[in-house]
């Protein structure tokens, strides 16, 4: 547990206490020493409505992290940033939620080559270093008459921690072997990402999916998927309108959901 209680304009690190959160503030960030999930805890704001555009809620601890499709997210104490960001997007359509998993990704992916690692989205919204996941994105849209009204953001990016649990996942220190102060990464990563942000919100559609298209994993290159059992080859040729996947087959060009194909590597 954190002992101290530190505020700045920006930042402010509460021991749970959100009642201090001003809401005059702007791009609010606070940290929790623990927290159960911070998608759930940010869900109470979207639920009451009682949120700024932007506000984000960050733990050090996360007991009871979320990943997509039920799975668990699992992040030891201090290492690695969890958070969550709320925002308001009137205006952008239940259709076009794809797209918003496209700015995050993107956001992620800009902020990572600044810091000078070479990074990927796999399919829909894994972010991948040397072929290993780095970061996952839970995203929850509050939806109101056919519109994203309000959405929860979930970031999970694993920072300074060495050992997994998971083969697959990996941590910027191994792969840099620095170390790294997450608040200031926390800061710089929510500008970057906003950034993408503001794009969806300018309708910039065609150019989020160009640059995605750019920056994902395996796209355009044959590859071996395993769906329904089967394995094949295929190539990865976009995603299509729902924001399912788009495999070119030696037959088909058949389009995937998440829980229906799986990478092979
Ligand atoms: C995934 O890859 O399956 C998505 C993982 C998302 C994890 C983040 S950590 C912060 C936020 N709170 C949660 O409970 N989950 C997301």
């Amino acid at each position: 547990m954190l002992s101290f209680l530190l505020i700045s304009t920006k930042v402010k690190i509460l021991n749970n206490k959100v009642s201090q959160l001003s809401k005059s503030q702007t791009n609010n960030t606070i940290w929790l020493s623990t927290c159960h999930s911070t998608n759930s805890y940010a869900k109470e704001w979207v639920s009451k409505n009682d949120f700024l555009d932007g506000w984000t809620v960050s733990t050090y601890e996360q007991t009871k992290g979320r990943g997509q499709i039920g799975n668990s997210w699992e992040s030891e104490p201090s290492q690695n940033l969890t958070f969550s960001t709320v925002y308001k997007l009137p205006g952008i359509l239940l259709s076009e939620v794809f797209c918003l998993n496209i700015a995050v990704s993107l956001g992620i992916i800009d902020f990572l080559k600044i810091s000078g690692f070479e990074a990927e989205i796999k399919w829909p919204n894994d972010i991948y270093i040397n072929g290993k996941k780095v970061a996952g994105i839970l995203i929850e849209p509050h939806i109101k008459e056919a519109q994203i009204n309000n959405v929860i953001v979930g970031i999970g990016l694993n920072v300074n921690q060495r050992h997994f649990n998971h083969p697959n996942a990996d941590s910027l220190y191994n792969i840099s072997k620095s170390h790294y102060i997450i608040e200031e990464m926390l800061e710089k990563l929510s500008l970057i990402i906003n950034d993408r942000i503001l794009k969806l919100k300018q309708r910039e559609f065609d150019q989020l999916k160009s640059d995605y298209y750019k920056n994902l994993y395996l796209f355009g290159k044959p590859s071996a998927f395993r769906s329904a059992g089967r394995v094949f080859m295929g190539i990865i040729k976009g995603i299509d309108e729902n924001g399912k996947l788009v495999i070119e087959t030696e037959t088909d060009l058949c389009s995937f959901s998440i829980k229906e194909v799986e990478f092979m590597r």
